[in-house]
């Protein structure tokens, strides 16, 4: 099965597009994949260079700042763009600059070679004056140098000797992409970074940058080698940027290795030493050693996490390249998260939402743990702010994590759809408990899971209260956008109960595991022992809101009795409604932007019988619009699970291809990391309907009837396991490891590797 995405794309359109969808990134720097010979100028484009987490902190402005609302907000930047490398054709007077909009383009490719790590693009041209030349652009950003964004270049003459002058530059004056009617991305393009230092040395070229407000600093260094013997190099060098300007004739095929180094003072304190540094070590490798060095980053990865789709090579196409994406934004440093857009793009100004930890989390959790711990570890680094935040919003104690956010601090503006979340501090803790699920591995849990547990525990005894008996929630928004502020959001509720109970749970255990822990991290939280016995009264009565007429969980108290929302009345084109309607409208009326409650049946299945499950299943399907891409995933998942396999697959088809066929018209901001981790979730999740439950792994097997069958690999407790799914019967094998528990339809089996397990379909 294919292991390449192709394009012949040469149109403007498409084009933008592809600059997030053949992004290359490796957790730390993210380049968009723009030409290197740059468009036409009056093209609309997204240039843009990111390292994760780099960001400069803007003033919010608000006509009317009422308590705590927060006063500025992180924004990731655009940096200094290396990409260009600009071919010119001809002689002296009349040079003409290779592009796929001038000249004859002869053939054109684009391919993404996902067991590779790199993308490619072939390109056979013709100039006005009939010089012919074929070019293949080769990039990668390396996984075994974090730093490294690496082109490479092969030119090969059709014509006899053609005069080439080649620039390869590292501009410095770059600025972030706006859209002031756009939500979703920034309204603010205003320049933020300052050069400091632009220069050219022996060591290459060398341009610095600082942050206006934030004062944090990144720098390039860039070098290029032309294969060549007969080359004549040249630098110019203006206030902002740097080129290299190379002239030869090109009689022979010829190759260019430019390697960009990047880093930014987060993680270096004197970054031009590095830098020099890490070109130095990298010096010692070849271009095609290092491609070997990516691709055997690769191998590991896929042996962990492919999944495999017989039947179907479109379907087959998507899943690898969402994975593909979501391994290029995962932060790897414990310091950093995963961005809404993930490294590929500035929407949501590059913050870190609940998205990671609900629809990404899972499948790192479940293939590349140690890539989960990672993430598990950004949101312990920002505990203290989570704790600053809670008291800043009235709370005696506990953490209250920002809805979103890049170094721990609220950046959301609107609170009704973002500081109200509450839920993403359960979600937090919810994701620790699966990750410990999952692997068993008590001392990641009690060196970080436990006080994240503990204090999102505490937030719950402080935003709800005892009533009647029954523990309560006010005031919060649940998942869903399009209704908000309300009391006893279930899907709140439900993973409040969650984290409380847990908290208990886990804190009993290094209580008795390891006394002297314990006591420190008491001490440390000035933890009484009450406060345990008070997170269990708390879950055990928390009020789950059910309606026994339509046999479903409502949304929250209210919901049920506002009007439907008039869906027969809404014009195609007012989709998605919060581009068209003021949220008031919205917040009027039954209709959820995405799954909520639904979300809530999968996440904690155990809280509710099949019927309802299924019966809310069948009433928020009616009213919800997906006008979020969180949302299609879980009523696939979800669709699976109450039985209908056949919607579950028309969800998943709007989820696998999402991004490669633009279904929400804004990919070119980025790819929806959300939804990539949820394809794999319809997958796993969904049609083989794998929980992780305290006493092993549960499977419910289905077959779309679209497939011959599908093939993952899941880590449990450090066990690998090959999971599959074809006519002839579901088979689970032990790939290295000793036992595992299984449930499948409920029923109970002990596989081994010398007893694979092997169920026939129902
Ligand atoms: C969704 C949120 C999500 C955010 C970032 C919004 O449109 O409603 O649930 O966290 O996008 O992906």
């Amino acid at each position: 099965m294919s292991w390449k995405v192709q394009s012949n794309a040469t149109d403007i359109d498409t084009l933008l597009l592809e600059e997030s969808l053949f992004f290359n990134g490796n957790g730390y720097i993210g380049i968009r994949g723009n030409l290197e010979e740059g468009l036409p100028n009056d093209a609309k484009t997204i240039r843009g260079s990111y390292i994760n987490g780099f960001h400069d902190i803007v003033d919010i402005p608000y006509g009317e700042k009422l308590y705590a609302f927060p006063e500025n907000q992180q924004k990731l930047l655009n940096i200094m763009d290396a990409q260009g490398i600009e071919i010119w054709i001809g002689e002296d007077n009349q040079r003409e600059k290779l592009s796929l909009h001038s000249g004859e383009v002869l053939d054109y490719t684009r391919i993404l070679h996902l067991d590779k790590g790199m993308t490619e693009r072939i390109l056979h041209w013709k100039s006005t004056k009939g010089y012919e030349l074929k070019v293949n652009f080769k990039r990668l950003v390396s996984f075994h140098t974090r730093e490294l964004f690496h082109q490479f270049i092969t030119l090969t003459p059709v014509s006899m000797n053609i005069p080439i002058q080649i620039i390869s530059s590292v501009n410095g004056e770059v600025r972030n992409f706006a859209d002031k009617d756009d939500p979703r991305v920034s309204s603010d393009d205003e320049n933020r970074l300052t050069i400091t230092n632009l220069s050219w040395t022996h060591e290459g070229s060398l341009v610095e940058v600082q942050t206006k407000a934030s004062k944090l600093r990144a720098a390039a260094l860039s070098t290029v080698t032309v294969s060549s013997n007969s080359v004549s190099y040249r630098y110019e060098m203006n206030k902002l940027s740097v080129q290299t300007i190379m002239d030869m004739i090109l009689s022979e095929e010829i190759t260019l290795d430019k390697r960009t180094f990047i880093a930014d003072s987060t993680r270096y304190e004197n970054l031009q030493e590095s830098l020099f540094s890490i070109k130095n070590r990298t010096a010692l490798f070849s271009f095609s050693e290092l491609m070997n060095l990516q691709q055997d980053y690769l191998t590991t990865f896929w042996g962990k996490t492919d999944v495999t789709i017989d039947g179907d090579d479109k379907i087959q196409e998507a899943i690898r390249f969402n994975l593909y994406h979501l391994l290029q934004s995962a932060g790897q440093d414990g310091k950093t998260s995963i961005a809404a857009k993930g490294l590929s793009g500035e929407g949501y100004e590059g913050h870190y939402f609940w998205d990671t930890e609900i629809y990404l989390l899972p499948m790192f959790t479940m293939t590349n743990p140690d890539l989960a711990r990672k993430l598990l570890q950004y949101r312990y680094s920002i505990l203290d702010s989570a704790r600053e935040r809670a008291i800043e919003m009235g709370h005696k104690k506990g953490a209250l994590y920002p809805w979103r956010t890049i170094t721990g601090t609220e950046c959301s503006s609107y609170y009704p759809a973002g500081t109200a979340q509450y839920h993403i501090s359960a979600d937090i803790a919810y994701s620790y408990v699966q990750y410990y699920l999952a692997t068993n591995d008590k001392s990641f849990l009690k060196e970080f899971g436990t006080e994240v547990l503990l204090e999102t525990a505490r937030l719950w005894i402080e935003v709800g209260h005892f009533y009647n008996g029954e523990f309560r929630i006010d005031t919060v928004t649940g998942p869903d956008e399009y209704t908000a502020i309300v009391n006893n959001n279930y899907y709140t509720n439900v993973m409040a109960k969650y984290n409380l109970h847990w908290a208990c749970k886990i804190a009993r255990l290094v209580q008795n595991e390891d006394p002297m822990h314990w006591k420190a991290l008491k001490s440390k939280l000035s933890l009484e022992e009450f406060e345990l016995e008070e997170f269990q009264s708390a879950a055990d009565a928390m009020y789950l809101p059910t309606d026994r007429t339509l046999n479903i969980n409502p949304q929250d108290d209210t919901f049920l009795q506002k009007e439907i929302w008039d869906f027969e009345g809404t014009p195609a084109e007012h989709y998605p409604l919060l581009l068209h309607y003021h949220p008031l409208t919205i917040y009027r009326y039954q209709v959820c932007k995405q799954a909520d409650t639904v979300l809530a049946h999968f996440l904690v299945e155990d809280e509710q019988p099949e019927d309802i499950m299924k019966d809310s299943y069948n009433y928020y399907e009616t009213i919800t619009t997906h006008d979020s891409s969180l949302s299609s995933c879980v009523f696939s998942m979800m669709g699976a699970r109450v039985g209908y396999v056949d919607k579950a697959y028309d969800y998943f088809l709007e989820t696998a291809r999402l991004d490669l066929d633009n279904i929400q018209g804004n990919t070119k901001d980025g790819l929806h990391m959300a939804n990539m981790g949820g394809t794999w979730m319809a997958i796993v999740a969904g049609f083989a309907g794998l929980r992780l439950k305290e006493d092993g792994l549960y499977f419910r097997p289905q077959l779309p009837k679209q497939w011959k069958g599908y093939t993952f690999h899941i880590q449990y407790q450090d066990q690998l396991l090959q999971v599959s799914n074809h006519s002839d019967g579901f088979k689970v094998k032990l790939l290295s490891g000793g036992q595992v528990n299984l449930h499948i339809w409920d029923k109970r089996y002990i596989i081994s590797a010398e007893n694979p397990l092997v169920i026939t379909n129902r």
